[in-house]
């Protein structure tokens, strides 16, 4: 009897309940819809305990890539921002084939110079720590274009900042680098020597420096200011390597020519003064190996400790003088170099080491790779195997 009137009833009622379920989908589906249209960026925008995701501003470039790798290596985060004016496309494909699973790492190619666009990064991702690596970075260059050092290391930094202050980043690991000290009458040179940079370049880094460190004063954020000696070396595996633009390589450092004079691009070597007050009477200098430099930054996160202010020398304290450096890269590249002892170059001065303690006390680190001869053999193979670099810049979006 009631039996049409039972069949309504069902069919009701299980309309109403498809209405729920699809309602709930809907739900559903508009709060993931961010993560839905690119599953990438949900990773990226969400903290996850137990995961510290890094921004690494120039990470397409020789150093930046070589920390991306270790702090990917270590399971962080890692976000690299570059705008491939110095950087390397390679490096960034490198690293994304080497940690392909969604959530490790992520690229964005954009200007750290565009307020706009970092606000936009800063908005849409999640980072705990920020390592500050973009920057131009060659004395000679800054002589010339003081204006573009200042504007992209000191500027940049206070963009930087600022952002991270808007958005609650409470963590600057930031690289500095021993040419804020100028020419120091004592050696060896600790955090104490006073800071008297002679060129735009490491003026523009003192700047920077003064303005990061002014401005932890006023807030709890963490700050590490790591201060490189001369940086050589490259991944012991080979899988990145420095690479810089072909018209820069009249500023290069010393280990780039040691490399042109392997490959022959240049005929020898030139040695700028042989009459300083040195056992050799050649210029003496303190080379860091790049991985002894990011596990340098890998030890400064993990000290982060909110309100801190760290800051250190990241040198080896063992000088090694240029007649030294020739040596072990004739060893290294396995060729005898022609060689050219010329007067001195105006503005070298004799001798730069660092005096490594207080990292080793606070952040117990130590440089690890001290033999010169090795570092430059590691980097040679990379460069023998990419006589072009990382091939031409391309760009991916
Ligand atoms: C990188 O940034 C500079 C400004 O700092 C800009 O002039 C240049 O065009 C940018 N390069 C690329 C490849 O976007
Ligand atoms: C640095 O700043 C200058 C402006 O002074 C700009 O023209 C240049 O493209 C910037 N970028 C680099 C990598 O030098
Ligand atoms: C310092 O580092 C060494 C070598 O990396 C390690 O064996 C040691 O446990 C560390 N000490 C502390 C106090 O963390």
């Amino acid at each position: 009897m009631d039996y049409m009137d039972e069949k309504v009833k069902n069919d009701l009622s299980s309309r109403i309940l498809m209405a729920l379920v699809l309602m709930t989908f809907c739900i559903i589906l508009l709060r993931e819809s961010a993560g839905f249209m690119d599953p990438k960026a949900k990773y990226f925008s969400r903290h996850e305990l137990g995961v510290t995701h890094v921004l690494v501003t120039g990470g397409a470039g020789y150093i930046g890539s070589h920390a991306a790798l270790r702090l990917l290596k270590d399971g962080h985060r890692v976000t690299i921002v570059d705008n491939l004016s110095r950087g390397n496309m390679g490096a960034i494909k490198i690293l994304q084939d080497l940690f392909p699973e969604l959530g490790r790492l992520q690229f964005i190619h954009a200007d750290l110079g565009n307020a706009k666009a970092v606000n936009r990064i800063f908005r849409e991702n999640a980072f705990n720590a920020v390592m500050h690596f973009a920057a131009v970075a060659y004395v000679g260059e800054s002589t010339v274009e003081p204006l573009r050092y200042y504007h992209n290391i000191t500027s940049n930094t206070l963009l930087i900042l600022e952002a991270m202050a808007r958005h609650n980043v409470n963590t600057l690991i930031y690289s500095s680098t021993c040419a804020t000290y100028g020419e120091p009458e004592k050696m060896p040179i600790t955090e104490e020597t006073p800071q008297f940079p002679i060129n735009p370049y490491g003026k523009a880094k003192k700047m920077a420096e003064d303005i990061i460190i002014d401005f932890s004063k006023t807030t709890s954020m963490t700050v590490m200011i790591l201060r490189y000696f001369n940086v050589i070396g490259s991944d012991p595996e080979g899988r990145l390597g420095e690479a810089p633009r072909a018209e820069l390589h009249e500023h290069g450092w010393i280990s780039g020519a040691c490399f042109d004079a392997g490959r022959g691009i240049i005929p020898g070597l030139k040695i700028r003064g042989t009459d300083y007050k040195t056992p050799d009477g050649t210029c003496i200098r303190d080379y860091i190996d790049v991985s002894d430099l990011v596990d340098a930054h890998v030890k400064a996160l993990a000290h982060a400790q909110l309100g801190k202010l760290g800051i250190y020398n990241v040198g080896t304290g063992q000088g090694k003088s240029v007649k030294e450096f020739v040596e072990a890269c004739k060893r290294a590249i396995g060729k005898d170099i022609n060689v050219e002892y010329l007067s001195r170059r105006p503005g070298d001065y004799a001798e730069v080491y660092s005096y490594p303690s207080k990292i080793r006390r606070e952040l117990n680190w130590t440089a690890q790779h001290t033999n010169l001869q090795i570092s430059l053999q590691i980097a040679w193979r990379w460069q023998k195997s990419h006589v072009n670099g990382y091939g031409p810049p391309t760009i991916v979006s």
